[in-house]
């Protein structure tokens, strides 16, 4: 069946692992990447495929609600995919409001389009992808479930939890199609580096300070990106309109142990002494209401779906390493924030 997909926030991380998989695996469908380019969001992620005959980018904002009724009524879409949002937690601590605006107006402006654009159609579906920081922080033992009450403890979560409830409860008010997954950390090609893998692979090859917050004994669950987007995907096509899935790839990981795996691993990869990585580490002032454990169980998700990650954490963590160093470009411009200068260079004209 031909579809038209609008996919916010395409040109982020996930967004753009997703919009590709997307234009390729389905040529009938139009894709269309609605992103505000933000710190965050760079076209050259999607360089590969953005002459693509079913792919379509227009650059603007999920809080404009004309801008969003337009692109309703002009393209007839009939699936949302949402992964706008402002999403380091470091940044939200700062920031708040940024994220109340985007995360939580944001959604439901675009809620308020696709409710009125689509009526009472049941053949469309908005699926809002979230993550397990909802949840809250774990003791040892215990997992995220579908049933686990919300318990967020950061701004970004307090945001994205604020989200995922309005988008259920526009489910239970209005009869209103979605679908909501929320999964735990991603890691891969094309992160921002201002996440703790790619922002340590920055540094170590800069031969700058790897700062640790606290002891280093938060846990968190790391997923390869594109087998989260095989899960979007497949929720997206297979999913129950109102229900939600967890998405996780049961790898839990202390953080100081696996900054001194991918210190190891940088070491060999740079041709470095042993240790001469790890020297960089630092003991830094712990994050303010640092959640100490995250972790996902995916049954429901593998159960019903038949979803299962498609690569070893080895392996996801080598593939991203080699990314990181043949991209060195590209992390130098989005790090010195010269992106949109490249911007208006590249694709000025658009
Ligand atoms: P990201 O920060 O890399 O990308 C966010 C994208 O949204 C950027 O391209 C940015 O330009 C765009 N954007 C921001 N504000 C916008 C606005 N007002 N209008 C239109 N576009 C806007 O984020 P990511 O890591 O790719 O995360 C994508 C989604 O997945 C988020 O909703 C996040 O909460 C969720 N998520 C992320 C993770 C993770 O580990 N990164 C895990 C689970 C869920
Ligand atoms: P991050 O990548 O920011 O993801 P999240 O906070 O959403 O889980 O951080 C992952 C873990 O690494 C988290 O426990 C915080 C920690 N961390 C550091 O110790 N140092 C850093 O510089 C960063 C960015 C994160």
């Amino acid at each position: 069946m031909a579809r038209t997909l609008l996919v916010t926030g395409g040109a982020g991380f996930i967004g753009s692992h997703l919009v590709r998989r997307l234009v390729q695996r389905y040529p009938d469908y139009r894709i269309l990447n609605l992103d505000l380019l933000t710190y965050a969001g760079n076209l050259e992620n999607l360089r590969d495929i953005e002459d693509a005959d079913n792919y379509t980018f227009v650059k603007g904002d999920i809080c404009d609600s004309s801008l969003l009724q337009n692109l309703f009524r002009d393209y007839g879409i009939d699936g949302v995919i949402h992964l706008a949002a402002e999403s380091h937690v470091d940044r939200s601590i700062l920031n708040p409001t940024a994220f109340v605006t985007t995360n939580v107006l944001g959604t439901v402006t675009l809620l308020n389009a696709a409710r009125q654009a689509w009526g009472d159609r049941d053949d469309v579906r908005f699926y809002h992808v979230s993550t397990d920081e909802v949840y809250g922080s774990l003791r040892d033992g215990e997992y995220f479930l579908e049933t686990t009450a919300y318990n967020p403890q950061s701004p970004y979560s307090a945001s994205k939890a604020a989200s995922d409830h309005f988008v259920r409860a526009y489910g239970n008010t209005y009869g209103f199609p979605f679908v909501i997954s929320n999964c735990s950390n991603n890691y891969g090609p094309y992160q921002f580096p201002e996440k703790l893998l790619p922002l340590f692979i920055a540094n170590i090859v800069q031969e700058k300070a790897l700062p640790v917050y606290g002891q280093g004994l938060n846990v968190r669950d790391w997923l390869w990106v594109e087998d989260h987007c095989a899960a979007i995907d497949l929720i997206f096509h297979q999913g129950q309109n109102g229900e939600t899935y967890n998405i996780g790839g049961r790898n839990e990981w202390k953080n100081i142990d696996l900054i001194h795996l991918l210190c190891r691993k940088m070491d060999e990869k740079l041709g470095r002494p042993a240790g001469h990585s790890a020297s960089l580490i630092r003991y830094v002032t712990d994050r303010p209401g640092h959640d100490m454990r995250y972790a996902i169980d995916p049954s429901k998700l593998e159960r019903e779906l038949g979803w299962t990650p498609s690569l070893t954490f080895e392996e996801g963590l080598a593939r991203t390493i080699d990314w990181y160093l043949s991209h060195q470009e590209w992390v130098n411009r989005v790090q010195s924030g010269a992106y949109q200068d490249y911007y208006q260079e590249q694709y000025g004209t658009r």
